[in-house]
């Protein structure tokens, strides 16, 4: 088989992993990395040995790439998905999809119209603990979900240290679309009606406004509901830099999932740690956990020419969501989800 060729775009935290993922897999040819800082891309450079461009176009009129990953802030996946898509390349494209719905829209689009295909990473699918969950949730003796709850919140380094971007993203987009793309993945159905409220104190009295916390109340086709709690404020001190739960009420049973730990427990003089060690670590120089297997999945659907797991219309139906529960916050008020039409 021809090996894939693929660029990314946006190599800051997160777009390092992919650099990483694909370095890894045998089945690709990493082309080229992109991104606006120069002393970042110096260093990939001498660290990784790739090619680097400073622009989206020169990139993709310079190289032969197949697919591209984009891994830039949550609000502006749009500009270098779109010029990538207008170029005939497949994308996988960090989540959230988009921060409006007028992007993510005119992301699909521009794919249908250059019959390229989209898939989101939303790697939390991709969790052995969801997957056990979802699979439980399949079988008839599971009954049916009346109710349930999903928290996931980050410490407070995450927007006041980690990136400058936070006040153009919100623990909604950054944190709650993966809760909202996970619980429609188990439901099998979409949301009809939101009502949230939002606390934006802390962070804006740091001179970052955004939203501190933000609870959210889903109603379901399926007539189950949800709440859902995202903040990004949790103490620096916390055992781990993120926090997760979920408990699923059904007529048959009841699900719980901890995410903050998993088992493994490190004692030492600075922190009590909970490492997520099913996330993404290094094996004999490999990169192995559920955060890497979206990326390297993004290569095997397009290879054997498979669905994604997570595509286009899974990141618009987040984003519709997200979208819902901010004017929520705002109106205080419910608000109704109109199903798409297609
Ligand atoms: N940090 C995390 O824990 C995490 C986890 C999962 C997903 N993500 C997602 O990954 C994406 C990136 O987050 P991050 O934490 O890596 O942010 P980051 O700020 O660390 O990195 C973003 C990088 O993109 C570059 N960039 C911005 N605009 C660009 C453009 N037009 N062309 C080329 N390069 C550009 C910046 O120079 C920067 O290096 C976000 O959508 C985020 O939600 C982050």
């Amino acid at each position: 088989m021809d090996k894939l060729n693929v660029a990314v775009v946006g190599a800051g935290i997160y777009g390092i992993n992919h650099v990483n993922a694909y370095l890894s897999n045998p089945n690709v040819n990493l082309a080229a990395v992109c991104d606006l800082n120069e002393n970042l891309r110096e260093k990939i450079e001498e660290q990784y040995h790739v090619k680097t461009y400073g622009k989206v176009e020169d990139m993709l009129e310079n190289e032969e790439i197949d697919a591209v990953s984009i891994a830039t802030p949550d609000f502006s996946h749009a500009a270098p998905a779109l010029q990538a898509i207008r170029y005939g390349k497949h994308v996988l494209i960090e989540k959230p999809l988009a921060t409006t719905l007028e992007d993510a829209r005119a992301i699909i689009a521009e794919a249908e119209k250059k019959n390229v295909r989209v898939a989101v990473d939303y790697h939390k699918r991709w969790d052995p603990a969801s997957i056990q969950i979802k699979n439980e949730l399949a079988k008839p003796e599971a009954g049916k979900v009346i109710r349930g709850y999903m928290s996931m919140d980050d410490i407070i380094d995450v927007p006041t240290k980690w990136f400058n971007w936070s006040d153009k993203s919100s623990p909604v987009h950054f944190l709650g679309t993966h809760c909202y793309d996970l619980i429609r993945w188990y439901m099998g159905c979409e949301v009809t009606e939101v009502y949230a409220v939002g606390t934006k104190e802390y962070l804006k009295s740091m001179g970052i406004d955004t939203y501190d916390s933000i609870q959210a109340f889903l109603t379901f086709e399926n007539g189950c509901h949800w709440t859902v709690e995202n903040s990004w404020v949790l103490p620096t001190g916390f055992a781990k830099n993120n926090d997760g739960h979920t408990q699923i009420l059904t007529t048959n049973s009841l699900l719980r999932v901890d995410s903050q730990n998993r088992g493994v427990e490190i004692f030492d003089d600075s922190r009590y740690r909970t490492p997520n060690y099913c996330f993404m670590q290094m094996f004999e120089g490999r990169p192995v956990g559920f955060g890497y297997d979206p990326i390297n999945d993004f290569v095997r659907c397009l290879q054997y020419d498979l669905p994604f797991i997570a595509n286009a219309k899974d990141g618009l139906e987040a984003e519709k969501i997200a979208e819902a529960v901010h004017k929520s916050v705002e109106t205080a008020s419910a608000v109704k989800i109109e199903k798409e039409i297609k």
